[in-house]
């Protein structure tokens, strides 16, 4: 069963825009509830670790140095079908394929500086969500 959680980041491109506001508001606006959420800055090394599974790839090294060139925004979202809904919502990973309406396609300047990250499955939602935020912090 799809499970009613995700989990997103703001990026710095957008935070650094002053983007953040109308990104939230898209996301609530689309029916996304917010259960957790926290501005806060990456170090090289722990970008490093949220973007692992991408260790092998050739620009593991520039992703994890942008996301932490600049604050972020961290939030876990609830919502039925969350994380299929959320990826609908923020469009491609690259804004020159996202379709309009989407949020890469009316923020993202690039493939990395692509405004917002998006969970890509269940799985993963619970591992980028408890990366950041303990049971504390979040709503039940
Ligand atoms: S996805 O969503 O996982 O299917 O997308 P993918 O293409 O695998 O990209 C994974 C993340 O890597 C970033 N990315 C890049 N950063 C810098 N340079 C290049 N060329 C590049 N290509 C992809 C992309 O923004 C994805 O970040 P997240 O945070 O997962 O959206």
């Amino acid at each position: 069963m799809a499970s009613n959680r995700t989990f997103t980041m703001i990026k710095p491109d957008a935070f650094g825009a002053g983007n953040s506001g109308a990104i939230l508001k898209m996301i609530e606006e689309a029916g996304f509830k917010i259960v957790a959420i926290k501005a806060t800055q990456l170090t090289a090394e722990l970008a490093g670790k949220f973007y692992a599974v991408h260790k092998e790839r050739p620009f593991y090294n520039d992703l994890c140095n942008y996301m932490s060139s600049g604050p972020i925004i961290a939030a876990i979202l609830e919502k039925d079908n969350a994380v299929e809904d959320f990826r609908k919502l923020i469009g491609a990973t690259n804004p020159a394929d996202a379709a309009e309406g989407t949020i890469r396609k009316l923020f993202a300047k690039s493939i990395e500086a692509n405004a917002v990250h998006g969970s890509d499955s269940d799985e993963n939602a619970e591992i980028e969500g408890n990366f950041y935020f303990s049971q504390f912090e979040r709503v039940l």
